[in-house]
């Protein structure tokens, strides 16, 4: 009843364009979207050749979704390959509910498969051998190259062939810790290919954090390069592994072999500090093996892959991921998300060391036969207009990045007007960031990671698509696997910032903080309260915390973590984490961590972290810090505080602002009360409610006093 009472609610979807209920809309390419205007149709044209035309075809699919979910799913899970099919009367379990027992997701289980099969020997065996499957184009101009499907099939398979000659079989994991360089998702795939799990870690984490992850999840193997150049800097990443290798050995855990691939644009190999009987270069050996290897087919619940991120404590969490509905919900959501074409270039600005990087770049698109444009460097470099170069190289058509781009590429400018003077002669040079380049293959633009603020939609959609692309605002999480709520670009009218509706099969509800759902226009938590292919099984090794974190707090639902509101017409409009994470540049980042790296600091006595607005990156960083009795503030403290958190998470978590705190506000009971420090880091002074029920009520005068001096 209650499912159908949800689907109902959606049909107050306003209807397609030529219908336009609102006056203040626009239609897809006839105009500029303003302020004025809160809906975006797609045009006529757009809609008719989509691959979801209609908010009734939506409904009708949702409908279905929601009321047979194992019909829905088996139909698209036919089109895969499966060795051995899944048991018919048997597509899924769950238990959503803590107090029915423990929580449990299964899709397809019995089911019998490979992803990496599906991605390239199930395209290639259609016919699209030749078909570019990557593009790569380097962070230096002019430094490229590509692969197609034949190609990168023979590159997975020596590599999955040399990973089983040292010992990497099934249920083996394999720690990947690579920048984008095609090597990243081949050695994904090979894993895949024979079963063994990836681990891949963002080459931004530092080595603490990333021997961290590897004492967690004990891999066979660590797969890495020498060195990598993003934007003008080169950073040096077997020094990384080296060091993370040194610390995990401490702490009771050696690699036995580390597979180094030399990018020589970074680094020469004679350069590169080795340790005889553990290193291997990739370039000495992978290419001696066959370009042929049988696939080891997997259960659909085996794990495909684990991803550490970060939760509201100081241990990050191990994000497991199994195979079979994982690949049939990337797949699904790639296609309709992107109203994906088979002649579509389709490029995710996204590192492999996040989730997008995972489920779109990789196998949301290959499983889809796409050609994918992967890239190495900084989206700034040589200047603010590379990403407008690279859509013009390659054509692209789906582009996939996330606000924080969006909004500092806006900064730049789409029309920087430098004037010259040279003596008598006045030039006038007009260096167009954005205009200058055609972006006539573009056809839809997406964006990922954070609530994207309607400014920045409009600039994306006016400047970048012409006002001629749809704009799909995904919203998901690295435990969800892939898009929950989503515009499907031909369906239905866009509101700047609003990512709209849930996808096939997602039935999000908002709920108060008594846990009672809520209907019609609301505010509140957002939770899911049923289980979908793509949804995460457990953390790994720690499925109590798995239960606590997501399904504890509101019985009977997945907690997700973010507010949501929901308005008159059924649109979803996200408004950020409600825990103790935050979201910086659509990273995300938990206090703790943050917090526990600056404690380690040994002049500092305390730590409170908390998110503040920030311009580009969406939130930054801003950190209270109590330092040991005694010690004097001083600029050079700071940095080493700053480098302290470098140095045991990455450079990306490095406090924008460190706030020299005597004490903090607590109450009796010794609770830090992080609602005051947040309106302090914001200056929202006149908003710090009631502050009675400190310990110490002066402590916040003390801080208001400090940041005044600073500021
Ligand atoms: O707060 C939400 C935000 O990013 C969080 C998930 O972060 P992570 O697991 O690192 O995955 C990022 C890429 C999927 C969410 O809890 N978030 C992600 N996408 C959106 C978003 N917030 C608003 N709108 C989005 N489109």
């Amino acid at each position: 009843q209650n499912h159908l009472r949800h689907v109902e609610s959606l049909s107050t979807l306003p209807s397609g364009a030529g219908k336009i209920p609102h006056l203040n809309a626009v239609i897809l390419g006839e105009a500029l979207a303003s302020e004025e205007n809160d809906l975006v149709f797609p045009s006529q044209e757009f809609s008719s050749q989509a691959l979801v035309s209609s908010p009734a075809q939506y409904l009708e699919m949702y409908k279905k979704s929601i009321l047979d979910p194992s019909g829905f799913w088996s139909e698209i899970a036919s089109e895969f390959y499966w060795e051995k099919k899944w048991p018919q009367q048997q597509v899924y379990t769950e238990n959503l509910d803590v107090r029915k027992g423990d929580i449990k997701i299964e899709w397809f289980k019995g089911g019998m498969t490979n992803i990496c099969y599906n991605a390239l020997d199930r395209n290639i065996d259609a016919g699209n051998g030749d078909k570019i499957a990557m593009y790569w184009e380097g962070n230096e101009l002019n430094h490229d190259g590509s692969l197609t499907y034949t190609q990168l099939l023979h590159k997975v398979c020596q590599l999955a062939n040399y990973l089983k000659d040292i010992g990497v079989s099934k249920g083996d994991a394999v720690v990947i810790y690579l920048p984008m360089l095609m090597e990243l998702p081949i050695a994904m795939l090979a894993c895949a290919r024979i079963g063994a799990i990836h681990s891949v870690v963002f080459a931004g984490f530092s080595a603490d954090s990333l021997s961290q992850r590897i004492v967690d999840c004990k891999p066979k193997a660590v797969i890495t390069c020498n060195a990598v150049r993003r934007g003008s800097k080169v950073i040096q990443l077997k020094d990384i592994v080296d060091a993370a290798l040194i610390d995990s050995a401490k702490n009771g855990f050696s690699v036995g072999v580390v597979l180094n691939y030399e990018n020589e644009s970074a680094m020469k190999r004679e350069c590169t500090k080795w340790t005889e009987g553990r290193d291997v270069w990739w370039q000495d050996t992978v290419p001696k093996y066959p370009t042929i290897c049988d696939v080891v087919w997997v259960d659909a619940e085996d794990p495909l892959f684990l991803l550490y991120t970060s939760g509201s404590t100081g241990k990050p969490k191990g994000v497991l991921h199994t195979t079979g509905g994982y690949m049939i919900y990337t797949a699904t959501t790639f296609k309709y998300a992107f109203d994906y074409k088979s002649s579509d270039i389709y490029w995710c600005t996204a590192d492999c060391g996040w989730i997008t990087g995972h489920s779109y770049v990789t196998y949301g698109p290959l499983l889809n036969g796409a050609t994918v444009v992967v890239f190495e460097g900084a989206p700034n470099y040589p200047n603010a207009s590379r990403c407008w170069d690279i859509v013009d190289k390659y054509k692209v058509s789906l582009f996939y990045t996330a606000p924080t781009l969006v909004r500092s590429l806006m900064r730049d400018g789409d029309e920087a007007i430098y004037i010259v003077d040279r003596s008598l002669i006045t030039d006038i040079l007009h260096l167009q960031f954005v205009t200058r380049y055609s972006r006539k293959s573009l056809r839809v633009l997406g964006s990922v990671g954070e609530p994207i603020n309607p400014s920045a939609w409009r600039w994306f959609f006016n400047v970048v698509g012409d006002s001629r692309c749809p704009i799909s605002d995904t919203w998901w999480q690295t435990e969800t696997g892939g898009f929950m709520i989503t515009p499907l670009p031909g369906a239905w009218p866009q509101k700047p910032g609003s990512a709209t509706f849930p996808f096939f099969g997602v039935l999000p509800v908002i709920v108060d903080e008594k846990g009672t759902e809520i209907d019609g226009e609301c505010s509140g938590y957002l939770c899911v309260k049923n289980s979908w292919p793509g949804a995460f099984r457990t953390l790994y090794g720690d499925h109590d915390r798995y239960e606590t974190t997501y399904f504890k707090p509101f019985p009977g639902y997945y907690f997700t973590g973010d507010g949501c509101s929901r308005d008159k017409d059924g649109y979803h409009w996200l408004t950020g984490r409600v825990d103790d994470v935050i979201n910086v540049s659509g990273h995300r980042i938990g206090t703790a961590e943050v917090e526990s790296a600056l404690v380690s600091h040994p002049q500092c006595a305390e730590a409170a972290v908390v998110g503040v607005e920030h311009e580009v990156k969406g939130q930054g960083i801003y950190a209270f810090v109590t330092l040991v009795e005694g010690v004097p503030y001083s600029e050079e403290l700071k940095k080493s505080l700053t480098l302290a958190v470098r140095k045991q998470i990455g450079a990306f978590a490095a406090p924008d602002k460190i706030h020299w705190a005597p004490g903090l506000p607590k109450t009796r009971s010794g609770k830090i009360m992080r609602r005051i420090l947040r309106k302090i880091a914001s200056r929202q002074l006149d908003e710090l409610g009631d502050t009675s029920t400190l310990a110490d009520p002066c402590v916040v005068e003390q801080l208001i006093a400090l940041s005044d001096q600073e500021s």
